[in-house]
This record gives C-alpha cells, structure tokens and sequence, in this order.
C-alpha cells in the first residue's frame, strides 16, 4: 500500500530540492492515483483535484480572456453554472449547440474559438456524441476537446483513444464508489499539454487530500466489479420499467430502442449504470419519492448504493426552469444510479413506490 503520506513539506537535504519539495506541487499520495488515471485512459499524465469541479475548473483553464469554446446544451448542472457564470466573468465565451449534431458543432465554430467541451452519454438526457467525429473535426480546425467522462470511466469509454485531449472525471462518482468522498481527475495523452495542466494545478492549489488520494485509490481497484454489477442491475431496471404502466420514456443506452444505440456502442464497450426515466404523470413525483425505501435520494451517481435523483430540483436545480424545459428535460424525470444490491430488493421497493 502506498501510505498516506500527510506532510505539508519535504526535507530539502543540503538545500538541495528531491522529487517531492511542497505538497501542493506534488504528494506520493496523490501521485499513485495521477498515475493510475493516466494508466486506466492511456494519458501520459493524470491529475487528482479536491472535486470534480475543480477537475472541470482546472482543465478550462487552457482557455482564456477573448476564447471561445463550444459546449453541449444539455449538461450537467454544476458545469452549466461554472460555463454561463465563471467562463464569461473570465472573458471566455461560450456558446450551447447540441453536440450530437456534427453540422451545428461545425456551425458553431468561430475565428476565436479554442475548444469544445463535451459530455456522452450527456446528463440526464443520455443523448450521444460521437466522439470520433467531433475530435477528427476539432483536430481539423486545430481546436481542443475535453470531455467529462464520468458517466462512463475508463473502465467503458477511453476517449483519448477516440481522439479527445482531455478526458476529465468527478471521481466522487463511479471512480471512488462508496459515497464518501470527493475528489476530481484529469488526464491528457499529449505531454505540452500536461506540462500546461500541471501548472495551473499547481498555481491554483486545488489538488486533493492524501488522505482522500488513499480512499479514491481503493475505490479505483474495486471500479470493475462494482461497475460491472451496478451495469446489470440498471439493465435489468431499465427493461421492466420501460413496461411499467406509470412509465414513459426510459433513457438508456442498454435498451434495443436507444436512440443513440450505435453511436454509443461504437465508442464505448458497456451501457452504465446509469438510467432515466420519465413517469407519465408529474404528480406522481412527490408520491415515489415519499415511499421509495432502498434508494439513497439525493443528486450523485455512482456509488454502491442505488442513488435516485430528481434531476429538476437536484442535479439541474442551477438550470432555470425555462431552459430545462427547451432542452426536455421535464419535471417528471428520474435518474437512477443502479447500485449493487440485489435487483429484486431494488425492483420490489420501485414497483411498490410507482403503484
Ligand atoms: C457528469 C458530472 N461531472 C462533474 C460533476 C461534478 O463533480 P463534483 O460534484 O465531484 O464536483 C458531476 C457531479 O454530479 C457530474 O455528475
């Protein structure tokens, strides 16, 4: 075990620096996990951030005053915030197309801009990128890619292999796994880059505790079988839902009717674990929520435990209301993040809570 090396400071013998000299530059700790992303998504470097947040901060910061990037529409709420509220007080622009359109990707693109921050599957809406197409048209007009590559991990999706630069992670998801912690990651294939990325980690300091360095790299060595079981869990609740009466659309890459099925698969070797669906009375909402028993309702996704958010007033809470409903996602919607207890415990307590 790598221990968890808590100093702040290193010993510089004779005045002379060693390969670790202050803790925000650098911590055996958290070098393990910076090395096992950068291994996982065959980057040449990794970083490790004290959230998913900061990882998505920290990785805009290749931008800057007078840039534009290109962003999905439909994205998670947290990094809509930092994107409509902190770019633009940073005097970068941003503008919203919808990303699984090639044409209005290229559209989109200006004299000014720099990068296109991506998100697939997109959250909640699971809507499809394809991520070779979009990487090979950056390439081509020398622009960036970063991608949030949450939903999927290394474990189902390697982006820099399809073409990205950036590949970043709330790593308090599936990457952790216990729901009890929060840290961020990056990792990029192309060194300048990483030299890049290394500095404004260090410059703004927001790198994560050796301490939560030693949970994130025990969460990483159980990712497979905890993924791999919660990915069956959600198939199974995906495929009785979409027959349930009180169910609508059911949003998952899984099911044979996905309307991004191909695009997904082609780029990543599993569905998730992770589902939507929308029920077909808004008013049935509140109800669910009081008697569900297993889940943990709350928004965040890939822990252990089955996790079930309602994405309008939680994960998307900072998207106004008029934007949500432009982008569909409705009121009536529910994320699920299957965990891994048994499926019929799970199924048993869903189908009590939507009777
Ligand atoms: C897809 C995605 N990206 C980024 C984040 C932000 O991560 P954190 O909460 O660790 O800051 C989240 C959090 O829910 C997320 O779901």
């Amino acid at each position: 075990m790598v221990p968890i090396y808590p100093a702040s400071t290193y010993h510089h013998p004779g005045g002379q620096p060693c390969e670790f000299d202050y803790s925000r530059s650098g911590n055996p700790s958290r070098q393990q996990v910076e090395e096992a992303i950068a291994l996982l998504e065959g980057g040449c470097s990794g970083f490790a951030y004290a959230t998913g947040m900061a990882a998505v901060g920290s990785a805009l910061a290749l931008l800057k005053s007078g840039d534009h990037l290109i962003a999905p529409e439909d994205l998670y709420g947290g990094s809509w915030r930092y994107l409509t509220r902190v770019l633009p007080q940073n005097g970068v622009a941003v503008s919203f197309v919808d990303t699984c359109d090639l044409e209005a990707v290229a559209a989109a693109i200006r004299p000014a801009t720099r990068a296109i921050f991506l998100e697939t599957p997109s959250n909640p809406l699971f809507k499809i990128t394809d991520l070779r197409a979009v990487a090979a048209l950056a390439r081509e007009r020398g622009l960036l890619t970063l991608l949030d590559n949450t939903f999927m991990t290394p474990l189902l999706q390697r982006p820099l292999e399809l073409g990205v630069d950036v590949v970043i992670h709330s790593a308090t998801k599936f990457l952790g796994g216990h729901s009890d912690l929060m840290a961020g990651l990056a990792t990029v294939a192309e060194p300048e880059l990483g030299r890049r990325l290394k500095f404004f980690q260090n410059a703004f300091g927001a790198v994560l505790s050796p301490f939560d360095c030693f949970l994130l790299s025990r969460g990483i060595k159980t990712l497979k079988l905890r993924l791999e079981a919660s990915q069956e869990n959600a198939r199974v609740l995906a495929e009785r839902l979409a027959g349930h009466p009180a169910v609508g659309r059911v949003l998952y890459p899984g099911l044979p009717d996905f309307p991004g099925r191909e695009t997904h698969f082609a780029q990543a070797s599993g569905a998730g674990a992770i589902l939507s669906f929308e029920l077909k009375e808004t008013s049935a909402i509140p109800p669910l929520l009081r008697r569900l028993k297993l889940p943990i309702i709350a928004p965040s996704l890939g822990g252990v435990e089955t996790i079930l958010t309602h994405c309008w007033s939680m994960s998307h809470a900072a998207l106004p209301a008029a934007d949500k409903q432009r982008l569909g996602l409705r009121e009536s919607l529910v994320r699920i993040s299957a965990g891994i207890e048994d499926v019929e415990d799970l199924w048993e307590d869903l189908e009590q809570a939507l009777a």
